[in-house]
């Protein structure tokens, strides 16, 4: 069922029970026009003037680490995520991360980002996680501050947003330099 026929009368029987439990699986071809959709109703068309999304022009998404979230087998949520290197060190910028709106407070955004996370450190290849986004939202779940502007973006962003999950607790912190291209 698409989102924009997900009626709210079985969204709001979603929310009313806790037995809708998300689960995550890998994007498809399939998932793109769902995707496509479901980043248009979280960020707006302000979506393109994002840093995070020049970023994402210059460094495509790895497709193979996109995960969708599902209720029920019906799709709710979706995080990509793009190799980048920053200071020498491989690592991903997680984003964008959004759940739709009928389907929010149910663990659905949580389980991508640690879930993704997990799939991309697993590789090997990199060493952190790297993203934009709310302290109160990913601390908790293992991301820390980094040092204020010691990365650099390709445009404004509050550094203070700047957040960074690594096995190495102190990479947080010592990360800096530029974003550029994941090392092959
Ligand atoms: C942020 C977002 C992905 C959360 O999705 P979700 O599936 O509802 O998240 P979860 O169910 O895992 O977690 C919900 C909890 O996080 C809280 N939360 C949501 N957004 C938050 C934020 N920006 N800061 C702090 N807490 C937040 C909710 O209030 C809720 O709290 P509760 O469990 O105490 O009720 C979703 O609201 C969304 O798509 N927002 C628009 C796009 C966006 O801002 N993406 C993140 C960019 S970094």
């Amino acid at each position: 069922m698409s989102l924009l026929s997900a009626p709210s009368a079985a969204a709001a029987a979603v929310s009313a029970s806790p037995i809708h439990a998300p689960t995550v699986r890998y994007a498809n071809a399939a998932d793109d026009a769902f995707i496509e959709e479901l980043q248009a109703i979280a960020f707006g068309p302000g979506r393109f003037a994002r840093t995070a999304f020049r970023i994402r022009e210059r460094f495509p998404i790895d497709k193979s680490l996109s995960l969708v979230a599902e209720v029920d087998g019906t799709p709710c949520g979706s995080v990509w995520m793009t190799p980048i290197s920053i200071g020498g060190i491989n690592g991903w910028m997680l984003g964008p991360l959004a759940t739709h709106p009928n389907f929010r407070k149910l663990g659905a955004g949580k389980l991508l980002a640690r879930e993704v996370t997990k799939r991309a450190l697993a590789r090997g290849d990199g060493q952190f996680v790297m993203l934009v986004g709310d302290r109160d939202y990913y601390c908790p779940l293992g991301w820390e501050p980094t040092t204020l502007g010691a990365i650099q973006f390709p445009g404004p962003v509050d550094p203070t947003r700047v957040l960074v999950y690594a096995d190495d607790k102190s990479l947080a912190t010592t990360l800096s330099g530029s974003i550029a291209a994941f090392q092959r």
